[in-house]
């Protein structure tokens, strides 16, 4: 293995709750002189690594797991006790999952990189004992991990770029960067996991051109409506939404909320889309067949995305400084044409159609991360092995167009085995 090469095993368990993806991926860096540049850091530029992804493997959490973090994300107060036992007995399904993925494809592992399960994300400053404060929160014990896999953990990694003046997220723009820039092509690169995401790259893009923020919900909404009304986790496939009558007028009514309206970069969470609102949300189609609320469920997830697309990014200056407009007709340098599906909802078939039909009035055809050679389920898990890499390589790996930060930030913490 060449002198900077790794095998790094990336971790991640989404605001879906479903369980923790893994992802093994080896990274190198490309020339013999090391980094070409980083984003957000000293050095600006593309980060050239070779990454190649070597296996990736998924763990549904155990129900009682499952609603025990639900639980947790949910409560308007938790026990101390009930979140620091969940802490730690996360580290050790993170560990298992990790040793399980690397037996499965014959792999020593060097470095861990997991972002934990997210229990609170407040990306804004908000008025608290007199002062402002931001907050983010994932747990899963890193020492655990690192005492039974046996090689250091980058964990926590959303903190620094909040202390720098960002706003946590989103992180895996720099993924996307890496992954899917082109220098004909512009792309937004869409991630559908409980909450829904985008990374816009304009053709030939800095790595300060990048725009990226929440959509809005992603499945988060369509599985509370599946598990109230068919005591379901999610709907397999959109089989029940694609038997189902969307119902406009609900879809049109939500999408007026401040959230959808809002300029990014913006974050959302359980604490926007979770129970309370899923709650106003079955009220809304308290008169509709059961199968009529989950597509409208589909269709909300839709619109929110084509809108922001619309809005945002086909509409939107081009970079700051320049001033120049992303998207509009005949103008060389964005280019947008291609949405790049990712996450659970990638695999959402109705979702999928009711998307393409959104976006093809914009120019914009739908695509799969999988088709470049990531699987939809293992991209977030990528991102984390990548952005543990950068930090164990003490190198700045927020994308601050992103997330707003003031400057690059090294992201997380190291526990040592
Ligand atoms: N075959 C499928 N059909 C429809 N939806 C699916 C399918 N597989 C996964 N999903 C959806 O994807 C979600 C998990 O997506 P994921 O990307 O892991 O989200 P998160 O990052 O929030 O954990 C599930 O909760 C479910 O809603
Ligand atoms: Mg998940």
């Amino acid at each position: 293995m060449s002198k900077n090469a790794m095998v790094v095993a990336g971790v991640m368990s989404g605001t879906s709750a479903d369980g923790i993806n893994v992802a093994l991926v080896r990274i190198e860096e490309a020339s013999s002189a090391g980094l070409v540049g980083s984003v957000g850091g000293r050095r600006r530029g593309r980060p050239r690594h070779i990454v190649r992804l070597l296996g990736q493997a998924e763990f549904p959490y155990p129900k009682k797991v499952r609603a025990a973090v639900l639980a947790a994300m949910n409560a308007q107060s938790a026990s101390v006790s009930d979140l620091a036992r969940l802490n730690f007995l996360l580290g050790e399904l993170y560990a298992e999952a990790v040793l399980a993925t690397a037996r499965r494809f014959r792999t020593k592992v060097h470095l861990v990189g997991c972002h934990g399960q997210t229990l609170y994300h407040q990306g804004d400053a908000r008025p608290f004992l007199g002062h402002k404060v931001a907050t983010t929160w994932q747990t899963g014990e890193a020492a655990v991990i690192a005492a039974r896999v046996g090689v250091p953990v980058v964990s926590d990694f959303r903190p620094a770029d909040m202390a720098a003046g960002g706003k946590g997220a989103p992180l895996v723009p720099y993924l996307d960067y890496l992954w899917f820039s082109d220098p004909r092509v512009g792309r937004i690169v869409q991630n559908i996991g409980g909450i829904a995401n985008l990374t816009a790259i304009p053709a030939a893009a800095k790595a300060e051109d990048l725009l990226a923020f929440d959509t809005g919900p992603g499945n988060m909404v369509i599985d509370a409506v599946m598990d109230k009304l068919y005591g379901k986790p999610f709907d397999r496939d959109g089989k029940i939404a694609a038997s189902g009558k969307v119902i406009d007028a609900v879809v049109e009514q939500i999408m007026r909320r401040p959230f959808f309206r809002k300029k990014p970069p913006k974050t959302a969470g359980r604490e926007e889309f979770g129970r309370e609102f899923v709650a106003e949300f079955l009220k809304r189609c308290a008169r509709a067949r059961k199968e009529d609320a989950v597509a409208t469920a589909t269709a909300l997830t839709v619109k929110s995305i084509a809108d922001a697309a619309a809005r945002f990014v086909m509409g939107k200056p081009r970079s700051r400084k320049s001033g120049e407009t992303w998207g509009t007709p005949g103008r060389a340098s964005s280019r947008f044409k291609e949405l790049i599906l990712s996450g659970g909802g990638a695999r959402n078939a109705t979702l999928v159609a009711m998307l393409a039909e959104r976006l093809a009035p914009l120019g914009i055809i739908v695509r799969f991360s999988d088709e470049f050679g990531l699987p939809s389920e293992a991209k977030e898990a990528v991102a984390f092995a990548v952005l543990a890499y950068e930090t164990w390589n003490r190198r700045a790996s927020n994308v601050p167009s992103a997330t707003g930060a003031k400057r690059g930030a090294v992201l997380g913490k190291v526990s040592y085995a």
